[in-house]
């Protein structure tokens, strides 16, 4: 069992944890594969996904992973709630509390209120994405993809590159790569480079690193966090941060590319390489993300819950 119950941060959980979710993801990953993919693990227990903010990966996975353990789940989308019609966040969790619910899954745009609400409900709380602030499962996801790839996480080259300024996964993936013995590089201009990640081994351009790294993992353009223009062009952002299939052929035998989703397609990556990541033995792991993100969420339910 894992020593919080809730997950809210890369930060709670040790490397025990860490491990113990991956081998747990592990014996539930081939439920997946099989002609009925369920299990009676959880029949009984009832999830929320509280989301108020888009997404489809972690809200659609948690979902999966939650029906594949047999808990009944409820979609809560604040777009269709009471909420619109001016009730406040903590009396819609009064209202949802009061069904009897055992565990939430909450996604929000301003960072800490997932926290405000782990100390408000009494069960267990797993963070979906706060904000700028900390995105757990992916860093957990990300963490099981490249575990299927490479032996061992110690000595790993990874680079991180794009608007960190912004991005709640580059602070959970840094925070557990580096848990696990990964060398950690960032690759962005400045004005997407905040001063909480001095200390850090920085390129400005995705050529200084593309020949040597393991993992290169291209973070999202938050244009919906940007409140104002934090690069030139798309022509810029392109010519140093993008990831081509010129670049794509430099990178080392074994080496694979990383990304959240959903991709602006042309600005962290082209089409073209875009289009290469049908091949499952292709070194572009995207939709193997998503994959493991079904196994994770399903290790993190049964952990939390069972
Ligand atoms: N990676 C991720 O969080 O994607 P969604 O916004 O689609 O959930």
């Amino acid at each position: 069992m894992l020593n919080k119950t809730s997950i809210l941060k890369v930060d709670d959980l040790s490397v025990e944890d860490i491990l113990k979710v991956m081998e747990t993801a592990d014996s539930f990953k081939d439920i997946s594969k099989r002609e009925i993919k369920k299990v009676p693990t959880l029949r009984g227990k009832t999830v929320v996904n509280l989301f108020f903010e888009p997404s489809t990966r972690t809200k659609t996975s948690f979902e999966v992973a939650a029906k594949r353990l047999s808990a009944d789940m409820i979609n809560f989308a604040a777009s269709s709630s009471s909420l619109k019609k001016g009730e406040s966040i903590m009396d819609t969790l009064r209202t949802i509390l009061a069904m009897q619910v055992d565990l939430i899954v909450i996604r929000h745009s301003d960072s800490g209120t997932v926290k405000l609400v782990d100390d408000f409900v009494e069960i267990p709380v797993i963070n979906a994405g706060d904000g700028k602030h900390q995105h757990p499962t992916q860093a957990l996801l990300d963490l099981y993809t490249i575990r299927t790839r490479f032996e061992k996480f110690e000595g790993l080259k990874v680079a991180i590159a794009g608007d960190f300024l912004n991005s709640r996964v580059a602070r959970s993936d840094i925070a557990i790569f580096e848990k696990m013995g990964m060398e950690v590089s960032l690759v962005a201009p400045a004005m997407l480079l905040p001063e909480d990640y001095s200390g850090f081994k920085v390129s400005h351009c995705i050529d200084d690193i593309i020949e040597e790294v393991d993992v290169l993992y291209l973070l999202r353009m938050q244009f919906e966090r940007q409140d104002r223009k934090f690069y030139p062009s798309v022509k810029e952002y392109n010519r140093f941060l993008s990831l081509d299939m010129e670049r794509l052929a430099k990178m080392k035998e074994g080496a694979v590319v990383m990304h959240p989703g959903p991709v602006n397609r042309g600005i962290e990556i082209s089409d073209e390489v875009m289009g290469k990541r049908k091949s499952p033995s292709d070194r572009v792991l995207i939709e193997e993300q998503v994959t493991s993100g079904v196994a994770v969420r399903m290790a993190l339910l049964y952990l939390v819950l069972a």
